[in-house]
């Protein structure tokens, strides 16, 4: 699947592509019961039945709505890593709202990449002079991060980790790093985000920063890259909300041209944050 970062086919665990029909399953009529139908459920084999489903609770009256999203992340970014061969899905270089921010990190600060992909951000990280961690849920991208940091001379260290795991991070790396360094993380949708804030938050130092990009709704029309739910959106306001003891030392929304690998390209619409935990 493109992650222009889903989009309204799906892929199966197989890597086949389903289309679902979903206009032709919902409810004509006034509703007795609403249920929300998890539709990215459905791989080639499980769609017969889904639909099937689908068209008894049509049939009862149920109405129907469609959200994305519970085939499980790493199946999902496997197959997307495994698909993109030797190429690096988005690119080899770090994202540019982090690069622009470079004169921020410092030689010796710790920095833990979370979600960290094929590894473009982390080895920058490492070869601004950072001790870094970074976190990823698909091991097809972590095998190639590492080899993206042999290649470039730096060390990584590297965890095939799912950030929204109850037991992550581990007491190790609690209040551990300088730096957590979120690009592009819009996996989670609403219901997973405070547990991936909070992982996020935990990890950071006191006095620690965050810095995170993401696309705001806007992108919905775009649709160069990112998932095209609206809940996995951020605005200034769900920041704000999620982090209502930082310090906010930026918090833009803006628009660019970005070219990252095929997987984010073109006009976007954007939004970039840096947050300071507060001192204990
Ligand atoms: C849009 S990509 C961004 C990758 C990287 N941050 C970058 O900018 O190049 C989203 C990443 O989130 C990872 N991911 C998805 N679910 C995850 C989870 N539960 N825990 C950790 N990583 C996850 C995916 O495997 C994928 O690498």
């Amino acid at each position: 699947m493109d992650d222009k970062d889903a989009d309204s086919s799906m892929t199966g665990a197989e890597g086949k592509v389903c289309p679902l029909p979903a206009p032709a399953l919902r409810a004509p009529g006034p509703p007795l019961l609403h249920v929300l139908y998890f539709a990215y459920a459905a791989d080639a084999k499980s769609l017969p039945r889904q639909i099937t489903l689908a068209q008894r609770l049509r049939a009862a009256k149920v109405s129907l709505s469609f959200r994305g999203d519970t085939m499980d992340h790493e199946a999902r970014w496997n197959a997307r890593y495994r698909a993109a061969g030797d190429d690096y899905l988005f690119g080899i270089e770090p994202n540019h709202f982090l690069a622009r921010r470079a004169h921020l990190f410092q030689d010796g600060h710790t920095a833990l990449s979370v979600a960290d992909g094929e590894g473009r951000n982390s080895v920058w990280l490492a070869e601004q002079g950072l001790k870094v961690t970074a976190v990823e849920i698909s091991p097809i991208a972590v095998a190639k991060a590492r080899k993206l940091a042999a290649g470039r001379g730096v060390e990584v260290n590297f965890a095939v980790v799912d950030l929204l795991a109850p037991d992550w991070p581990p007491a190790a790396a609690e209040n551990a790093f300088d730096w957590v360094v979120a690009i592009f993380i819009q996996f989670a949708n609403a219901s997973e985000r405070p547990r991936q804030f909070a992982a996020m938050k935990q990890a950071t130092r006191p006095g620690g920063r965050i810095l995170l990009q993401g696309y705001t709704p806007r992108q919905l029309e775009y649709k160069t890259g990112g998932p095209p739910f609206v809940e996995n959106l951020y605005t200034p306001e769900i920041l704000r909300a999620a982090f209502p003891d930082w310090t906010f030392e930026e918090l833009v929304e803006y628009e660019d041209e970005i070219a990252e690998g095929s997987g984010h390209r073109g006009r976007s619409a954007l939004i970039g944050m840096v947050a300071r935990k507060a001192q204990a």
